[in-house]
C-alpha cells in the first residue's frame, strides 16, 4: 500500500510550482495510484466561486478583504481535503504557507490574526511535506512577461515579490525537514528528477 500524504507545492509567480504539480500527477496517474489535485484559493465549486471574485482584474477590495477571501475559499475546500484525507493522496496547488508569505509577509497583515483563522479551519489537520520553489528577479519577470491572462496578483511590484519569497523561505527554515526547494533557476529536468525522487519516497512507493 501507498502511503497517502498532503503535498504542497508553494512558490510566487512563475517559479515552476505549476510545472512540477502538473510532472507528478502525470507519474501518479501512470502508475494508477489514486490522488486529487487541487488549488487554491479555489479547488472545488464554492472555491472556485470565490477564485474568480478575487483575482478577478476589476476586483479592487483592501487587503483586509483579500486576507478573508483567501481563508473563505480554504474554509470551503477543507471539506474537500477532509473527505479524501489518508484515503487518497492530496496534492495542493497553494495552501496555507501562501496565505502566511502573501498576506503577511508580503501585506504586513498581522500572523497571528492569520494563524488563528488557519489554526480553526484546519483543526490540526497538517500537510505531511511541501515543495518551495523559487525563482530568481530576472526570471520571473521573464516569464510573466510570456503569459497571455496576467490575473491581480500577477501585477504586484518586484519588492513585493521579493517580500513574499523571502517569507516562503523563512517559513521553510523553521521545519527543514518538511520542506525541499526547488531552485527553478537551474535545469528543470533536474528538477523534475529531485521532485518525482521525493513524491517517491513520500508515497513509500518502489
Ligand atoms: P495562482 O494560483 O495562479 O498562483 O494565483 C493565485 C494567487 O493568489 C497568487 O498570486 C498567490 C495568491 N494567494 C494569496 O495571496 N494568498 C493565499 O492564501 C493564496 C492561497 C494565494
Amino acid at each position: 500500500m501507498y502511503k497517502k500524504p498532503i503535498i504542497v507545492f508553494e512558490g510566487v509567480e512563475s517559479s515552476g510550482k505549476s510545472h512540477h504539480i502538473k510532472k507528478v500527477a502525470n507519474f501518479l496517474k501512470k502508475k494508477n495510484i489514486n490522488f486529487i489535485l487541487i488549488r487554491e484559493p479555489g479547488g472545488n465549486y464554492n472555491a472556485e466561486k470565490i477564485r474568480k471574485l478575487i483575482l478577478n482584474k476589476d476586483s479592487n477590495f483592501n487587503k483586509i478583504t483579500d486576507l478573508l477571501l483567501y481563508l473563505s475559499s480554504r474554509s470551503e475546500i477543507m471539506t474537500t481535503i477532509k473527505k479524501n484525507f489518508r484515503k487518497k493522496i492530496i496534492l495542493i496547488d497553494r495552501f496555507i504557507d501562501s496565505t502566511v508569505a502573501y498576506q503577511h509577509y508580503g501585506m504586513g497583515i498581522n500572523l497571528s490574526l492569520i494563524n488563528d483563522i488557519n489554526n480553526y479551519l484546519l483543526k490540526g489537520l497538517k500537510a505531511d511535506f511541501t515543495f518551495v520553489n523559487i525563482v530568481s528577479q530576472k526570471n520571473m519577470k521573464k516569464r510573466l512577461k510570456k503569459r497571455k491572462k496576467l490575473n491581480r496578483y500577477d501585477k504586484f511590484s518586484d519588492i513585493f515579490y521579493k517580500k513574499v519569497q523571502k517569507g516562503f523561505l523563512k517559513i521553510s527554515k523553521k521545519k527543514p525537514k518538511k520542506y525541499l526547494i526547488i531552485n527553478s533557476n537551474s535545469e528543470i529536468k533536474i528538477n523534475e528528477k529531485i521532485v518525482i525522487n521525493k513524491i517517491k519516497k513520500l508515497i513509500n512507493y518502489g
